[in-house]
This record gives structure tokens, sequence and C-alpha cells, in this order.
């Protein structure tokens, strides 16, 4: 069978979100577009569906949602597995790697050295890049890795790298790097001579084990105000356990990230959006900040109920800046392109509906200050979001499956605001539900694994007009 076209149907199969052909995937790699082609590298594990020594697996798509599966693009080597990072296009050539009409794609990513490990050295990662002159379709690795050296710190990886223009129209390479407790950032002229810039720690950031997969870009609120925005993945220690994403607000002045509000903010208060990070070169025309983060967890991404796979990803989303007060926060909003999927739709007429399709689409609009939704299905499964005056409660315990799991079937929370909220919008795929509040102001994304698809969904506090659309399969 040829696994481009393949559809796939097996129990839990995510039916519109990314995931793997066949075995273990985690985080997001190497966003980037080029020529009409969104990239994404993942990674991956071929030879198991439990994580191990990590590849480069490689997706490319026209428009995020549907993706063509493309060979493994990067190869663990003599310096070691292949970790998180991040990819190019080198518009100017100023790595010299391509040329200014085939300008190289390039890959910056982590080398983990499990020999470095066993022998409990502390310089066991450090940074390697790889070029494509064929839009990422092969991988030559370069002659100087690793390009950046460890200075002898355990955690030393996942580097983030985009181009930063100067006031002086200038510019540089800059990389986020998750280093221990905190983020380094290094400036480079060229994509393989890095040299030290700063380091950010706040005592207040949440930290729970270690900091992961940076990010770091500005933003612009609708009122044109721009602020720099710091992604930070922490694991364990997300706001309802395990993994998850936190972001800082700032400025960067091209080698220092100075904080403005000394609060903590979370991307996503589901437990399964991990990891997640930017696509680079999106042109200037497109304009928007897009994202995908890993949907699991590290408490149970190695022991979820699929057989021949493990993981996919979220739906892409598309972040905005929005002003509050004086403060400022990272709205995510599911990608416009997902709309294309939307088969029928129908209101939404009294409190109890039943679903004809298992994929679903929801666009509530609440009628009071507290709500609740309840998916069940004919095994008496069922999921439960409901609002409460400032807590938006998300329960999974009679989801499902959850004996893989202690950590798995838990009531999640989030603060949400004591009014009446003006817009929920929800997707349903075979194994996931991601809920977007008032625009993507708050969101959860969480990963279920029900005996049955639910085919039934109870409303209650909504006004009739709000929507129901089935979603058609990517396959
Ligand atoms: C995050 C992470 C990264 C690392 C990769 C290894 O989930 O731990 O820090 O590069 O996964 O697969």
């Amino acid at each position: 069978v040829n696994e481009n076209t393949k559809e796939f149907n097996e129990a839990y199969r995510p039916q519109f979100h990314f995931s793997p052909p066949s075995q273990w995937m985690n985080d997001p790699n190497g966003m980037v577009y080029l020529d009409g082609e969104y990239h994404l590298f993942y990674q991956y594990y071929p030879d198991s569906t439990i994580w191990g020594p990590m590849h480069w697996g490689h997706a490319i798509s026209e428009d995020m949602v549907h993706w063509e599966h493309m060979p493994v693009a990067l190869f663990p080597d003599e310096f070691g597995y292949i970790f998180s990072g991040s990819a190019v296009v080198d518009h100017n050539n100023t790595s010299g790697l391509g040329t200014s009409e085939n300008p190289a794609m390039v890959a910056i990513y982590t080398y983990h050295d499990p020999e470095g490990e066993k022998a409990k050295r502390d310089d066991y990662q450090t940074q390697g890049i790889a070029y494509s002159t064929d839009r990422g379709r092969t991988w030559t690795k370069h002659e100087n890795n690793p390009i950046l050296k460890n200075p002898g710190i355990k955690d030393f990886r996942d580097p983030k790298v985009s181009w930063v223009e100067s006031n002086d129209g200038t510019g540089q390479w800059i990389m986020a790097l998750a280093v221990l407790d905190r983020i380094s950032f290094y400036s480079s002229p060229n994509l393989i001579d890095w040299a030290h810039e700063s380091d950010f720690n706040p005592s207040w950031g949440a930290y729970g084990g270690v900091w992961e997969c940076p990010d770091l870009f500005p933003l612009t609120t609708a009122d044109g105000e721009v602020k720099w925005v710091l992604f930070v993945s922490i694991n364990p220690g997300g706001p309802n356990g395990g993994s998850a994403t936190q972001y800082f607000i700032g400025d960067f002045d091209g080698s220092n990230f100075n904080v403005e509000s000394n609060e903590v903010k979370w991307l996503d208060y589901g437990a399964d959006n991990y990891a997640g990070v930017t696509w680079s070169n999106i042109p200037k025309a497109d304009g928007r900040k897009l994202m995908i983060g890993w949907m699991s967890n590290w408490l149970y991404a190695n022991v979820v109920p699929t057989e021949n796979w493990r993981s996919a990803m979220t739906v892409p989303r598309s972040l905005e800046l929005i002003k509050k007060g004086n403060d400022f926060l990272v709205a995510s909003k599911p990608i416009k392109e997902l709309e294309k999927l939307r088969s029928s739709t129908e209101t939404v007429k009294g409190e109890n509906i039943a679903l004809r399709e298992e994929l679903v689409e929801l666009e509530l609009i609440p009628k009071a200050n507290d709500f609740s939704i309840e998916f069940s299905n004919a095994a008496n499964e069922k999921v439960l979001i409901s609002k409460k005056g400032d807590v938006l409660t998300f329960d999974r315990s009679q989801s499902g499956k959850m004996d893989f799991s202690g950590d798995f079937g838990k009531i999640h929370q989030a603060p949400i605001a004591n009014e009446k909220i003006q817009s929920i919008r929800i997707f349903l795929d075979r194994s996931s539900l991601e809920i977007f509040v008032n625009g993507g102001e708050l969101v959860l994304t969480e990963i279920l694994f029900p005996n049955s698809p639910y085919n039934k969904v109870t409303l209650i506090g909504f006004e009739n007009e709000s929507k129901l659309h089935y979603l058609k399969s990517i396959w």
C-alpha cells in the first residue's frame, strides 16, 4: 500500500489531524513554508510505537490540513539522535549553502548523544544543521557539525531560529535555545557560526523539571502595537499536570528578551498541547503567525491505546496578540483552511442532539454566565465541559479507555471570566476534543479514547443560533 494515499481508518486514528503513517511521533519540528508548500517535520522513531532513537519524519501540505507523507528527512548519525529544532529558508543565502535563485532550506536541530548520556557526560547535547536545495526532498548534514558545541550543561536543546531585522535595516539570525531552566539566545550572520547573547530565566516562571522547545517572535495587536512573545514548553508542571506550554510577553532588542508582565500565562489549559512552535517564512502577504502542537502529554504518551502509531498534532492555529487593559494575551484560532472540511451545517435546536456522524465542529453562543456541554455514547461514556462562575471544568474521568495510565482520567480546570462568554468553538475528532473560548483567548486541547464514538451532545445554556457542522475526513 502506498502510505501517501492510504486511508487511515484504525480505531482512534485522527480523521482531520496530522498523524504519522505508523510508529512513534512526538514534537512538531522544522515547520517552514516555501513555494506553496507547508512543511512539517516531527520527532519520529520508525522502529517502534514507543519513544526511541529520534529521526525527523516529514510531511508536506498545501493547506496544513491535507498532508502528504514524505520519506524520513534526518537520520541519527555519529553525533547522536536528531532531537527537536527548526527550519528556515535562507533567502539571502547568508549560509552560502544555496544560491539567491535557489535558496537553501536549513534545518537547525539538537544532537542527543546517547553514549555521552550513558557515560554521564554533561555535554551530550549539541546543535547541528542540515540543508536541502531541492525544496526539502533530500538533506545533507553540514561538514562543521556540531555547529554549536555544549558548554557543559546537561539540557541544551531545541533551537528555534528566525531572521530578526535590526532598526538599521540589517539583520541576523537569532536562536532561542532551551538550556536546563533558562532560554539562551544566540546570534549568527550565517546559520553556521553562533555567538551567545543572553539568558532569560525569571524566578517566577513556571518550572517543573525542564524547559524545552522555545520560540521567540513578534506579534502585533489589532491596534498596531508590537510585542515579542516567548513560548517555553515545560515538563512537568503544566496547569493540569505533566507537559504544557507557557509564554512570556515582552520586548526583544536583538540581544535580550525583557519580560513585561510578571505572570505565568498558558497557551492551552488542556493536557494535550505540547512543544508547539510557529512556522517560519510565512509570506508577508499572508501575515499570519501559524503554529501546531503535539497533541499528547509525556505523562502517558507512550502508553495511549493506539495500535500501530502513537500521537497526532493539534489542528494548526493562527496566533493573535490581544490587549486586555494594560496586559496582553496570545489567542489561538483554528486556521481558516479547516472550514473547507465542513460538509453540512445545522442550527442547533433544543438541548439533546443526536450526532449522525463522528467528526463534528460546534459554534456555540452561551445564553448566560454558566453552561455545560456533554458528549456521550451508547456505552455510557461521557466527557463534560462546564462553566460555573470563574471556573471552566473539563472532565474526562468517564470518557472511555483510561486504565492505561493513572494520570489520564482526571478533571481539568481553567480560569475563566465570571461573565457571559461570547463564543465557544469545539472540534471533535475520533480521539480528541479542542475547545476555543472567545476566539481562542482560552483553549483546551484534550485527547480521548471512547469505546464507541460519542453520538450525542447535550447542550445546556446556549442560544438557538448555535451551529453544528459535520466535517469531512481528510483521507
Ligand atoms: C520535548 C522533547 C524535546 C526533545 C524531544 C526529544 O517533548 O523532550 O526537548 O528535543 O522531545 O524527542
